[in-house]
């Protein structure tokens, strides 16, 4: 039996009212395009009808596009025809956008001949953010509404607008405050007794069309987003084409659009989009989570990484302690997130009022006892692990025995730490990466121990604070500073140490997109930080050397970055240049002496190519060990808290994209140029050997 269409078409007086109900996001799939054509051809047919309404069902309008039928070749009717029959109908067509109007969800709505909005609707076309150009006649209606500038800052931004503001730019006709529906449902009657018509958008036309001063500042306003991208190129052409007459423009526009689907960047910004989504599942988890309701949180440790926590929670509207046994390190973490909050307002990100509410939910305190009544702690005291134990023993004693417990350790074991209390079923690692209240990577780290319902809460507690979650096993340095540091840094010490300068090595993976270098990376941390992580791994387990040697010797010269104004770089008067220092290059020099390397040019090309396939060949340990569950979650590690380009796909798609017998015979030479570590992950040699690719393999699990 075929499943109701999920669109509907109600005759309510002389209104036709189609409504869309697609849930979760009423994305316009093959389904809702037949439901909205049959409508339109059932409202053409009824004389009875003067005007048709298109609403849609639930908190949004429409998340655009089904985004998972972009990799075959799109079943009719497309958007074009339903946009086509909305267009030319012979009575007006209403869109009335409730929340979100993204892709071609705003296509949609722009094919029709008037607009309402609720005033905190957003509308946008995103499709940039997915490698795509926008294909259902946005690049040709917008700047029809717009003006063609306007049109290509917001397609090149791929950021929302809010409801108020599209009307100030003419892209809606009216905001609505109160009920949407009733008030488009008078909008409508009131066309009628004003005796309105249709008026199609494509009627109008572009002048001027875009001129190379808006293109030039449009691409350096976006210069940050677009860097390493080609997508734009494709956006400016289809702009331009709105010049033309609408049927000539939705031909270039559906050609690029064709064009931009089949582009590399493209499939890596999809994969990523699902991949992050898939991230947020967890294998074996019942469907149905027990909600975890969070009214306070008390966070021990007023540091860099707890100060952080408190305002991603503020943020999120909940109560926060920040606990620190230190008095003048609560009041740093007070002033901290005070001008963390004046220069949001400074932004204009929120209002001043708003800042005050935060920022007056933050509460310091100086014994751990106040955390009685937290629904969840998260503990952030300095990394060692006696004096963690000892903190989550403390509060053990005293908590609630069902309320969690998490650590934001970054090296330590979460499993030992979780048996340091009575609780370890309700104990797990929430790593949140610095600055906290910003990176978007959230690693939710499973002890031995850890229960299923913990790990579900953890989640919840992800999408709160608007992170994106990624499970990891309890391992050293879990999925991503493991990666980091026995693949890409270490690498790239290794290239220092056979005759790369750290500018050049920084500026290399600055090229290929990393939006900065492993070193400059170094000393913005602290190289004291990593030194302090390897004491650590050391408890664990055991590394040949050469293994960081010159970040640890800048750490034994107190060398630790730009804090102390050197490291591997110079940093002159307190500044941020980084300016290459002579003396370390005869530092490193003299490290690769006392291990006999001979010292020699190397390519750029040798550097990248280095760093990028050590990360890979320790990514596919990881996965063999079950460290990370999926490729695509190592993806969403290194595209959200490592710098990764995400318009690369992530080291494994990347990987993937190089064709995995490629990576295996590279990552083979160096094993023979460079021995012992370049040995080639099993999972690697396995995959080559069946032509298959990680995507493949995380297919198979699935
Ligand atoms: N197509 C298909 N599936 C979509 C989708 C879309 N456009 N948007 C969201 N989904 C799916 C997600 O994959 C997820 O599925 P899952 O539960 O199976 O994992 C589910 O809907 C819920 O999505 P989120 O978990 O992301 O829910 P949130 O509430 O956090 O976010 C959202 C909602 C803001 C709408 C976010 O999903 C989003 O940004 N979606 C993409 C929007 C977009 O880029 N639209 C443009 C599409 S391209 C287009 O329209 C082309 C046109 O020019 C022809
Ligand atoms: P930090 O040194 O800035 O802050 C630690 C704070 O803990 C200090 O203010 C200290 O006074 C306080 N403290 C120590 N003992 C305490 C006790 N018994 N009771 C209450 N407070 C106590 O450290 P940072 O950088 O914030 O790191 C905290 C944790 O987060 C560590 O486990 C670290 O490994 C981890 N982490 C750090 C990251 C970073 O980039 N700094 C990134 C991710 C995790």
């Amino acid at each position: 039996m075929r499943n109701p269409s999920p669109v509907s078409l109600d005759k309510q007086g002389a209104v036709g009212l189609i409504r869309i109900d697609n849930p979760p996001v009423n994305a316009i799939n093959h389904d809702v395009r037949v439901g909205l054509a049959e409508a339109m051809a059932q409202t053409a047919r009824n004389p009875e009808l003067k005007v048709v309404l298109i609403v849609s069902t639930g908190e949004l309008f429409s998340a655009g596009a089904d985004i998972n039928e972009f990799d075959r070749p799109l079943a009719e009717p497309s958007l074009q025809t339903v946009q086509a029959a909305i267009e030319t109908a012979r009575i007006p067509v209403v869109a009335a956008i409730r929340g979100l109007a993204l892709g071609g969800a705003l296509e949609l709505a722009m094919a029709c001949h008037y607009r309402l909005a609720n005033k905190n609707a957003k509308l946008g076309l995103p499709e940039i953010t997915l490698g795509i150009i926008p294909g259902a006649g946005g690049t040709q209606r917008l700047p029809r509404l717009v003006g063609a500038g306007r049109a290509l800052d917001m397609i090149l931004s791929g950021a929302p607008i809010s409801g108020s503001e599209a009307a100030s730019i003419g892209l809606v006709d009216e905001v609505v405050e109160g009920d949407l529906l009733d008030a488009a449902m008078s909008f409508c009657r009131r066309l009628i007794d004003d005796g309105l018509g249709p008026r199609p958008t494509c009627n109008r036309t572009v002048r001027p069309g875009l001129d190379d001063a808006a293109v030039a500042e449009a691409l350096h306003k976006h210069a940050r987003s677009l860097k390493g991208r080609s997508t734009q190129a494709l956006v400016i052409d289809a702009i331009r084409a709105a010049t033309l007459p609408f049927a000539e423009g939705l031909a270039v526009e559906a050609a690029l659009a064709q064009k931009s689907l089949a582009m590399r960047e493209s499939l890596a910004l999809r994969h990523v989009f699902f991949a992050e989504r898939a991230a947020g599942k967890l294998d074996g988890a019942p469907t149905e989570a027990k909600p975890f309701e969070i009214r306070r949180v008390a966070i021990i440790g007023a540091g860099t990484m707890g100060s952080g926590i408190a305002i991603a929670f503020a943020d999120a509207g909940r109560d926060v302690i920040v606990i620190d046994n230190a008095q003048p390190a609560l009041a740093r973490s007070q002033e901290f997130i005070r001008s963390a909050y004046a220069s949001s307002v400074q932004r204009g990100r929120i209002d001043q009022k708003t800042a005050e509410e935060r920022i007056s939910r933050i509460a310091g305190r100086t014994t751990v006892a106040d955390a009685a009544d937290a629904d969840l702690v998260i503990e952030a005291v300095f990394e060692d692990m006696d004096l963690k134990k000892q903190v989550l023993a403390s509060l053990d004693a005293f908590l609630p025995a069902e309320r969690l417990i998490a650590t934001n350790t970054s090296t330590l074991s979460v499993t030992e730490l979780g048996r340091a209390t009575a609780r370890p079923g309700r104990v797990f690692g929430l790593h949140f990466f610095s600055p906290a209240n910003v990176t978007k990577l959230l690693e939710i780290v499973r002890g031995r121990d850890t229960s299923m319902e913990a790990l579900q809460a953890a989640f919840q507690i992800a999408k709160l604070v608007k992170k994106i979650p990624v499970v990891s096993r309890d391992a050293f340095g879990f999925i991503g500073n493991r990666m980091m540091l026995d693949g890409y840094f270490r690498e790239s010490e290794q290239l220092l140490l056979e005759g790369a300068s750290p500018a050049q090595v920084d500026a290399a993976l600055k090229q290929f997109g990393f939006a900065m270098g492993p070193q400059r990376v170094s000393d913005l941390g602290g190289t004291d930080v990593g030194t302090k992580a390897r004491i650590q791994l050391y408890k664990r387990e055991s590394r040949p050397d050469p293994y960081f040697v010159i970040a640890d010797r800048l750490t034994e010269l107190g060398m630790l970055g730009q804090k102390t104004g050197r490291g591997f770089y110079r940093y002159e008067n307190g500044g941020r240049e980084a300016l290459p220092d002579p003396e370390v290059i005869r530092l490193i020099e003299a490290l690769s002496a006392e291990r006999g390397i001979a010292r020699r040019e190397i390519s750029d090309e040798e550097i990248v190519e280095r760093c990028i396939l050590a990360l890979i060949n320790v990514g596919a340990l990881v996965l063999e060990e079950g460290i990370a569950a999926r490729a695509s979650d190592i993806d969403v590690v290194w595209t959200s808290g490592y710098g990764f380009p995400r318009h690369l796909g992530g080291p494994m798609f990347y990987a993937d994209s190089l064709g995995i017998s490629h990576v295996a015979e590279r990552i083979r030479h160096y094993h023979k140029k460079l021995g012992h570590y370049w040995q080639p992950a099993t999972l690697i040699e396995r995959l080559a050997s069946a032509k298959s690719s990680f995507e493949e393999w995380d297919r198979q699990k699935v």
